[in-house]
Order: structure tokens, then sequence, then C-alpha cells
């Protein structure tokens, strides 16, 4: 781990802050598919990736989700609010794609009639399995009233993020969320990037995000700095 570091997860790296209730995060180059198995340093996705992120929970904030984010540090770093991370991911999906397609035999970009929620394990280790409800309060890794909320919140991200990116001209399609413990409430954590989303445009159907590294499609980076330009010209219209 990075001397001094607190956390180093497979692409952000967080440090203590001033105050015992904040951390420093900084978004690192590196890119990772498949549980870290496929891994390279893409010079200057931090720095995309801190951006992207940083416009969007600056915008849910200002559309009353509660975030971690308090102040942009530079290019890769953030402040943010020291928060319990829950050991539960949050995947919201708008059409088939990835693991769901593959799981259950539907063809990429099938339209679902109803958006999926789904939950899995925070474990590299397990590779992150998919747990229902009953699971995760059987093991005490979230309240039956926690996982209500985060669901809440997932569906009220996905709508407002839905529609920010539909006037940039790009398809949410799916993607993952985490949520920490802050002061007795739920807050939005980790990231919303072209890592933790699927994009495609609108148009074309062309993808945006990581399965560009992950099918190793070329142009990563051309993808992301593609929908950073898009959704900074929509934010600064709304
Ligand atoms: P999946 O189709 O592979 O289950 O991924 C669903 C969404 O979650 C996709 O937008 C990518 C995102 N995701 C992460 O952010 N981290 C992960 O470890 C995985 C597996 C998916
Ligand atoms: N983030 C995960 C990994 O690094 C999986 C993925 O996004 O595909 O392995």
């Amino acid at each position: 781990m990075t001397s001094g570091a607190l956390y180093e997860g497979k692409s952000k790296t967080v440090y203590p802050g001033e105050r015992e209730d904040e951390c420093l995060i900084r978004f690192r180059d590196t890119a990772t598919a498949f549980n870290g198995e496929k891994k390279e340093e893409l010079q200057g996705k931090g720095r995309l990736n801190a951006e992207f992120s940083n416009l969007v929970f600056e915008f849910l904030a200002k559309n009353g989700v509660q975030t971690h984010l308090i102040k942009v540090v530079d290019e890769t770093s953030i402040l943010a609010k020291k928060a319990e991370i829950v050991m539960v991911e949050v995947v919201v999906r708008n059409l088939a794609a990835g693991s769901f397609s593959k799981k259950y035999g539907v063809p990429e970009g099938t339209a679902l009639r109803n958006t999926v929620l789904e939950f899995s394990l925070k474990s590299d280790e397990y590779g992150d399995p998919m747990m229902n409800e009953t699971q995760i309060t059987a093991l005490g890794l979230a309240a039956q009233a926690e996982l209500d909320e985060m669901s809440r919140q997932a569906l009220r991200i996905n709508g407002l993020l839905s529609g920010l990116l539909a006037r940039a001209g790009i398809k949410l399609v799916d993607f993952k969320l985490e949520f920490g413990r802050y002061q007795g409430g739920i807050i939005l954590c980790d990231e919303i990037t072209p890592d933790s989303c699927r994009f495609w445009d609108a148009g074309t159907h062309e993808k945006l995000d990581k399965d560009r590294f992950r099918l190793n499609l070329g142009g990563v980076l051309e993808g992301y700095q593609n929908v950073l330009g898009r959704v900074r010209d929509v934010v600064r219209q709304v």
C-alpha cells in the first residue's frame, strides 16, 4: 500500500484528512477489469475520472442527493467526508448489458420493463457476488432500512443522471454505486465515472466507457474524454 494511505482500492487511494471525520481521495491512472486480472496504467485516466465524478456529484448535490464530496483539492484529488462504507454495492440497470446479458442470456441493449436493482458483496476476494436482501441482513452487512434508503437513492440518482446524460446524447445503460454511513444517515460515496458506468452514444450505441478497456476495443481515454466533454457542456447549461 502507498505509504500513509488508509486504504488502497483498484483505482483510487484514500489518505487521512486533516480532520478526523474527513479523508483525501486520489483518483489514480490504474485501470483494472475482471476483478483485477487485467490491469494497465492509462496515463490521464485519474484526472478524467476525477473531473467527471466531481461534475456528477456536484450536480447530484444541487438536486438534493447527499454525497461525500466536500471540495475538489486538485486535478486528481478530493476532500471527502469519512463515511463508513457499506460493504454492499448497488448496480442499477436500464438496458441489458454486461453480466446481466451473460448470466441470463439476454442480448445486449434489450429494453427492460422496469429498472433493475442488484446488490452485491463488496469483496475483491470473493469477486463481488450478488446477494439478496435477506442474505445481506442475515449477515449484518446492512439493515433493511439502510437497503431501502440505498435503493431509494439509487433510483433517484438514476433518474437525475439519465436525464442529464440524455441531454448530452448519451444513454445510461447501467452503473454501480457505493454508499456510506455518515452522521446517522446514508450518503453517496465512491465515484460515478466511465469506470463504474456503461455509457452509450444515444444515436449509434457506440460504447464510451470501461467496456472499451474490458473488451480491448481501443481508444479508452478518448471515450472518457468524449463523455466528459459532453457532460461538462450540459452541466454548464443547467
Ligand atoms: P456488470 O454488468 O459487470 O455486472 O456491471 C454492471 C455495472 O457496474 C457496469 O456499469 C460496471 C459497474 N461495475 C463496477 O463499477 N465495478 C465492478 O466491479 C463491476 C463488476 C461492475
Ligand atoms: N472493477 C472490477 C475490476 O477491476 C471489475 C470491472 O469493472 O470489470 O476487476
